[in-house]
């Protein structure tokens, strides 16, 4: 028998309740901030994601899923962003309106080692506001999160914080951290080693205990950023403070990518054990302008919708349905019934029927299980009065009520 390759999930009926009231919740909230959906293709060119993650990014370096296609080579999306930004260039978004708001959700594939809240195929909800770098909108964009996580039922987050500064700053943190870590080299792990050459910030969110006690010793204070970065950062915490929120600025939060600049966040939740991040984003002013598009700020995050899931106390309790089932017996009563459930679904009453032959009682049983809030008899005697029996699962009352009534009755 086949199995699901390791790292992905069939998501069953039961579960994808709770999937679906997340994204229902997901698309109200993006509605009210005035985002609209964009839906972008699952692969894309890999050169794509090595242009603007960066070529030493651990998705880039080990976790693409890479299609060779004669002389092309395909990647299935690891994240959203860069699609975005290629989308947005390609179909001139920025030439309508020179600010956009889009929010996404979809698949999106990490070939990385599969556990609890890690898979290789993985879903998120996201957004990316394009067209400004004002602070007011990283204020809002971080809000928006919030009440997100809020309408998922899910209360213990905690908000990191940090900036990166300007590309100019980057590249201060950047020497200040090499300079820093050079004397302690023979103590970081081997990956860390060659990463104080090729990407010294990556060390910051290395897992490793003895790195992370090397990071901890480093007291970093923002120290790399200009005074336009600094004011910058400052006017983001002080609308955060001013709406409540509360966070923690983590000088050690540099985020794995190389489009971010300026404010990067992380939100994390203490009941998910070692991959902990449910979502993350930050302020890409350089990623248009990067895939050769005019220079133009944006800002987004992305939730991981599995890992969302696993945090939220919020249940797949089912609405109250509605559904009607029906039970015919006799060839005649089926074939009115096949046009009585046609008539039925027309006017909007979901509704199923038998289509197993059962006997009264089992067929019964089967409306039980089904969640039936009403069951239809229609047998021969029902058949010949023009009449059906309709059965009120919730009280067991039973009376016979004319066809041609039926649909009125029931849309009450
Ligand atoms: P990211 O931090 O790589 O950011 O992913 C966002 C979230 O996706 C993570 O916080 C986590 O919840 C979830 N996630 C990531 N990898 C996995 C995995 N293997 N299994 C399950 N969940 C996972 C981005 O992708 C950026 N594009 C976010 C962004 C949007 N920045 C700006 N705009």
């Amino acid at each position: 028998m086949y199995k699901r390759v390791p790292g992905t999930k069939d998501i069953l009926p039961d579960e994808v309740i709770r999937w679906q009231r997340i994204e229902e919740a997901a698309r109200g909230i993006f509605s009210l901030y005035n985002y609209h959906e964009i839906r972008t293709p699952i692969i894309e060119e890999a050169s794509l994601f090595n242009r603007t993650l960066g070529d030493t990014a651990e998705i880039v370096q080990k976790q693409m899923f890479l299609i060779h296609n004669r002389e092309d080579l395909y990647a299935l999306r690891p994240e959203g962003t860069a699609s975005i930004a290629r989308s947005y260039l390609e179909n001139s978004l920025d030439k309508t309106n020179a600010f956009v708001k889009l929010y996404y959700m979809g698949p999106m594939f990490r070939l990385e080692r599969p556990q609890k809240g890690r898979l290789r195929q993985f879903h998120h909800i996201g957004c990316e506001a394009i067209g400004s770098q004002d602070a007011a909108l990283d204020i809002e964009v971080i809000s928006l999160a919030i009440h997100l996580l809020e309408s998922f039922s899910i209360n213990d987050y905690q908000l990191k914080i940090n900036s990166l500064g300007c590309p100019s700053d980057k590249q201060r943190l950047s020497s200040d951290l090499k300079q820093g870590l050079q004397k302690e080299k023979g103590n970081l792990c081997p990956d860390c080693q060659t990463r104080i050459e090729n990407n010294v910030l990556r060390i910051l969110d290395c897992k490793n205990d003895s790195c992370r006690r090397i990071v901890e010793r480093l007291e970093l204070k923002n120290s790399h950023l200009c005074r336009e970065c600094l004011s910058h950062f400052q006017e983001v915490i002080d609308g955060l403070g001013s709406l409540d929120i509360p966070l923690k600025i983590e000088q050690q939060l540099v985020r794995g990518l190389d489009y971010y600049n300026r404010t990067v966040f992380e939100f994390t939740h203490p009941q998910l054990g070692s991959q902990d991040a449910i979502g993350a984003g930050g302020r890409y002013n350089n990623l248009v302008s990067e895939l050769g598009g005019p220079d133009t700020a944006g800002i987004g995050f992305a939730f991981g919708v599995e890992r969302l899931l696993l945090a939220s106390k919020a249940t797949g309790d089912q609405k109250e349905k509605k559904l009607v089932y029906l039970i015919t017996m006799g060839d005649a009563a089926k074939k009115t019934g096949i046009k009585l459930l046609n008539r039925m679904r027309s006017s909007g009453i979901p509704c199923e029927t038998d289509y197993l032959n059962k006997s009264l009682k089992a067929a019964m049983r089967s409306a039980n299980d089904a969640g039936a809030r009403f069951v239809l008899i229609l047998g021969e005697d029902e058949l010949k009065k023009n009449k059906v029996s309709l059965k009120d699962m919730s009280n067991s009352e039973q009376r016979e009520i004319g066809i041609e009534e039926l649909t009125k009755e029931l849309e009450c």
